[in-house]
């Protein structure tokens, strides 16, 4: 198993290197299971804000809203459950677990390479550069657009389920009576909310294309790595 420093040691003696493992398993596992949480939130959270045309027939026999509703709450007890997980990880895993929580930016070098990943992304650079962990311009939008969202989300969504739950429950405690004061009132929590809906529906749409581009395009593996963990890469070069 070789780490970055190992990679530009074995670089730096003139040996080739053409396999890194960077994503560990509980990085991986996470990962899917977070996609297939948010992707069922997105789906549910769309039908709670603009429900399907009322339905024919007798309204007892009908449960369709309180389904919908009900995948949504549990989907986002795994997306805290995996996120409080995936914190832990990031102490206790490799260089690369950490990079969703710390941004360099204090490092006029990485903000040059955010730059150029931007210029690669609109096709104005002609050669991409390799990189171990994800790419600079890749962690920033991960950082805003999952991180940061994933905790507006979290809070905002068990203040609204607080709501339900009422007073006395864990997560009236523990969100709902800080969150909802602080937006004002309950239908501001919802607005917002359902907005970052389309935060994470953008990144999703970005990330899964840059995903399979960067997978035809770049110089390494991109998919193949979120699956086994191991980064390959296409040549020799530097
Ligand atoms: C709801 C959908 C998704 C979300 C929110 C999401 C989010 C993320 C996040 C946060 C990471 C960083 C992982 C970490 O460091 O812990 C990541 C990496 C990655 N994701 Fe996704 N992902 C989604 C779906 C997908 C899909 C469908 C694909 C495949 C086409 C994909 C491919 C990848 C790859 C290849 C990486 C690693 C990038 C690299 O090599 O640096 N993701 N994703
Ligand atoms: C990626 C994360 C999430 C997305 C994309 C999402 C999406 C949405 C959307 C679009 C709505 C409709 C808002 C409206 O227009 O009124 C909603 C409502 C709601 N969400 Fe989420 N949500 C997420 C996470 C969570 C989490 C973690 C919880 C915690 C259990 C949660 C609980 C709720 C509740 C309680 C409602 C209101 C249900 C109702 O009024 O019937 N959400 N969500």
């Amino acid at each position: 198993m070789l780490s970055a420093q190992d990679m530009q040691e074995a670089a730096a003696h003139g040996r080739s290197v053409k396999a890194i493992y960077v994503y560990e398993a509980p990085v991986r596992l996470w990962h899917w299971v977070n996609a297939l949480a948010i992707t069922i939130l997105a789906i549910t959270g769309y039908f709670i804000g603009s429900p399907l045309p009322s339905m024919p027939g007798e309204a007892s026999q009908h449960f369709a809203m309180g389904y919908i509703r009900f995948a949504h709450f549990a989907a986002g007890y795994v997306l805290l459950v995996g996120f409080l997980g995936r914190i832990y990880w990031a102490f206790v895993g490799n260089q690369h677990a950490r990079q969703l929580f710390k941004l360099p930016i204090f490092n006029p070098r990485w903000w040059r390479e955010v730059l150029f990943e931007l210029r690669w992304y609109l096709f104005l650079e002609p050669d991409p550069k390799k990189y171990v962990g994800h790419n600079p311009l890749a962690q920033l939008s991960m950082f805003f657009m999952v991180t940061l969202t994933m905790v507006f989300m979290i809070c905002t969504g068990f203040a609204l389920y607080g709501e339900g739950a009422q007073d006395g429950s864990w997560a009236h405690t523990v969100f709902t009576s800080w969150v909802i004061p602080l937006f004002g009132q309950s239908q501001d929590v919802h607005t917002w909310h359902h907005l970052g809906m389309w935060v994470m529906v953008l990144f999703v749409m970005l990330h899964v294309y840059a995903a399979v581009r960067e997978d035809i395009m770049s110089r390494q593996s991109m998919v193949s790595t979120m699956l086994s963990g191991w980064r390959l890469f296409k040549d020799d070069k530097p």
